[in-house]
């Protein structure tokens, strides 16, 4: 065995020296590779890439020609034999030359030349047909085949062979085909032809030593790394390293997902491919966009997903702007937007209605439509989910120049993103091996997967393919699923970071204030809109507390939304308590100290008010009383007070039933009401001067005896809780 292969090895050397001399004297052997493809298309781009990643230089024949072999999808395809034929026709006596021949479309190279003709040496045939385990497109043939040992590939796919000039043209004019016939039927008739066979030495590379067509193996093969940093594909069954892939039928995304990896495309753990093509700095800014915007269902945070719209930084004056609202609830944001958009220098604005009453699918296909008719150069879809805080995002999609690119957008804190690494054989979602790395940014790049959605980039060369369309499947899946069908390459980049998604599921535009009840489901946003920028330096080392009383310490946290939101929730539902000693809400039914006030528990704000305290209370409390722990912080009695001159306007002097106290004023002194106030009894010390927003956090017994001071005009809200009682 060793010997044969060492035997081989010189002979190979020595063919090496030939065809060395040979392109010397002219007669000029260099690889002869052909493929047949009518169009340019992402897949097609991504083999011609592969070969020029390895240096092989590869015919195309048909392209740019009408395409004559039949429906692909189903049988066809003697077009490219019958192209073929006319091409080998200069080579057809010639004995030693090698030729290869691919589909294109799905195929990638992944080895040069020297390596593929070593391993196809080591096969010993004239001519070698790539294997698969399926029989296709005539199943009954199966007896046919002469038999094989082993659990190997054992039927033919002719999407991949090579061999002889010779051998191959007597093949290809053994038997006449039409254009329209299945090429992979002649072929295998060639094959399971006895005679044929065996004159022209016609092998299968069973166990993909050279060839791997990836259908009904895809678990077999995995991408692993070589001593040069680059990626390669492994048939870990049989333990080979094959030159060529072929992501025959159904395995075509499988092959996608390996795509980006192979063929120099991703080195050293850094994305090649990403840095190809791409559009000059100077240039990014020249191109018409359509930016259209969908909102198709209730969304919180509406307001902050405007406002990032209108502050993107792509020039005004190149933008088109289409909006569909579905939402009758939003209507007002809506018109609000449109009124900030009317006074930038947009090229035009285009609103579609929520009583207009268009489907989404086809609002989707009228931004298509309209984006055509404005002969825009790009089409930039952004659902009403998507926050895009990285303002330049336009600019870095463009300067990609990808047919159709997302920016990875994921929810915060989560692995739920705006794209699917695999889909299942039914059409929905799968996830893929490299899917958890991609949302992590463990590793960065453009990933080449198949379903997209909520915000990408579309070139308009390609809208006139595009649908939203499909009976049963909602206007993503059905534009993925159309863009799979079509061969058409759909990206997301995670090289940056855009943004992130929204969770609309539990926004229940029934309540008042309904972001006020987000904590749980969008906390990055609920943060941002409620809580102070200056929350945080509160938390500084550095930064030493107010403290008008004696322990009580006194901090900005709430924002003016934050107030506002609290005092509309609570006037909305309006059951304020009468100020008796009777009170049902409590467990003994009595309060010693009343006051007009609405509990938490009472507007469902419960969980939402002890989650508040835990994440944006406890660190503040654990800064000021130091070596007091409590996690999570209970709290039993959570409420809003209400006090007016003409209701209950002061509370008489009291301790709070709770190790520490917090009150937050939700209005303001000497605009909303007069007077008012809290006095610290025993230290004869006021609090008069309180502002909206901030929290006075006191110790509740024994030391901080207080009382609510008179208010003598207008009415003053302030938010108290008794945190650990
Ligand atoms: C952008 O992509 C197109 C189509 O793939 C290509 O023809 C063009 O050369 C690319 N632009 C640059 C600057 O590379
Ligand atoms: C309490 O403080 C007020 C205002 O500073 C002052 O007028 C009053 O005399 C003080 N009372 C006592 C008992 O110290």
């Amino acid at each position: 065995m060793k010997t044969s292969v060492g035997n081989c090895s010189i002979w190979y050397s020595f063919i090496f020296l030939l065809s060395h001399c040979d392109s010397i004297s002219g007669n000029d052997e260099s690889p002869l590779i052909f493929t047949v493809a009518s169009e340019r298309t992402d897949g097609y781009l991504r083999y011609i890439r592969s070969a020029e990643h390895y240096k092989l230089s590869v015919t195309t024949l048909g392209l740019d020609k009408p395409w004559k072999g039949g429906d692909m999808n189903f049988q066809g395809g003697g077009y490219k034999i019958n192209l073929f034929k006319d091409a080998l026709e200069p080579y057809k006596s010639d004995d030693n030359r090698l030729v290869m021949f691919t589909d294109s479309y799905d195929v990638i190279f992944l080895a040069q030349w020297e390596s593929i003709v070593e391993k196809f040496k080591e096969m010993k045939a004239k001519v070698l047909f790539s294997a698969e385990n399926f029989c296709w497109p005539d199943d009954e043939l199966k007896t046919k085949y002469p038999p094989v040992e082993g659990d190997v590939q054992k039927y033919l796919n002719s999407g991949l062979f090579m061999g002889y000039a010779s051998n191959i043209y007597n093949i290809l004019n053994s038997r006449v085909i039409k254009d329209t016939d299945d090429d992979q039927l002649f072929y295998t008739h060639v094959y399971l032809d006895d005679k044929l066979r065996e004159q022209n030495k016609i092998k299968l590379d069973h166990k993909s030593n050279l060839f791997q067509n990836l259908n009904g193996n895809v678990g077999d093969v995995s991408v692993s790394i070589d001593g040069e940093g680059e990626t390669k594909l492994l048939n870990k069954k049989f333990v080979t390293h094959p030159a060529v892939v072929h992501g025959n039928g159904p395995s075509k995304l499988a092959l996608n997902n390996f795509g980006n990896y192979l063929a120099g495309a991703f080195v050293d753990g850094e994305c090649m491919t990403c840095q190809e093509h791409n559009i000059p700095v100077e240039d990014r800014e020249s191109f018409t966009i359509l930016v259209a915007l969908f909102v198709e269902f209730p969304t919180p945070f509406l307001e902050e997903y405007f406002d990032k719209i209108l502050t993107l930084t792509y020039p005004k004056n190149k933008i088109h702007l289409f909006v569909h609202n579905k939402i009758e609830y939003h209507s007002n944001l809506v018109d609000t937007f449109l009124n900030h958009a009317s006074e930038e220098k947009y090229l035009s604005i285009k609103a579609i209605n929520a009583k207009d009453g268009i489907s989404e699918a086809t609002a989707r296909e009228l931004a298509v439509n309209r984006c055509l008719t404005k002969k825009c150069d790009y089409l930039f879809v952004i659902d009403s989910d998507v926050h895009l805080e990285n303002l330049d995002t336009l600019n870095e999609l463009i300067a990609f120049n990808k047919t159709i690119v997302a920016p990875m957008v994921t929810r915060v804190g989560g692995v739920w993103s705006n794209f699917w690494g695999a889909v299942s054989e039914k059409g929905f979602y799968a996830r893929s091996s490299d899917y958890m790395t991609i949302v992590n940014y463990e590793v960065r790049g453009i990933w080449n997967v198949p379903f997209i959605s909520s915000c990408y980039l579309i070139k308009s060369k390609i809208l006139n393919k595009l649908s939203y369309t499909k009976a049963e499947v909602d206007a993503d899946m059905a534009l993925a699923e159309h863009l799979r069908n079509h061969g058409i390459f759909m990206f997301v980049s995670n090289l940056n970071e855009y943004g992130h998604l929204l969770n609309p599921d539990n926004y229940d535009i029934k309540k008042t204030r309904p972001e006020f009840y987000e904590i749980f489901a969008n906390q990055f946003d609920w943060e941002k809109r409620f809580i102070r920028e200056d929350y945080y330096t509160q938390l500084l080392e550095e930064t030493v507390p107010k403290q008008p009383c004696p322990d009580v310490y006194w901090f900005p946290i709430g924002t003016e939304i934050f107030t506002e939101s609290m005092i509309d929730i609570m006037e909305a539902f309006g059951k304020w308590s009468d100020g008796s000693n009777s009170d049902q809400r409590l467990q003994g039914g009595y309060e010693a100290v009343p006051t007009r006030d609405i509990h938490m528990n009472q507007v469902g704000l419960e969980a939402i008010w002890l989650k508040f305290l835990q994440l944006y209370v406890k660190p503040l409390q654990e800064k000021v009383f130091i070596g007091y722990f409590h996690d999570p912080p209970r709290s039993l009695m959570n409420f809003v007070v209400r006090y007016r001159p003409d209701e209950q306007p002061f509370l008489r002097p009291h301790h709070d039933s709770s190790t520490y106290t917090i009150n937050i004023a939700l209005n303001r002194r000497g605009i909303d009401y007069e007077g008012g106030g809290c006095r610290f009894i025993r230290y004869n010390c006021s609090v008069l001067d309180t502002e909206r927003g901030w929290m006075l956090m006191h110790p509740g017994r024994l030391t901080h005896f207080h009382e609510g001071l008179t208010v003598t005009k207008g009415t003053r809200y302030i938010m108290i809780s008794f945190v650990d009682p």
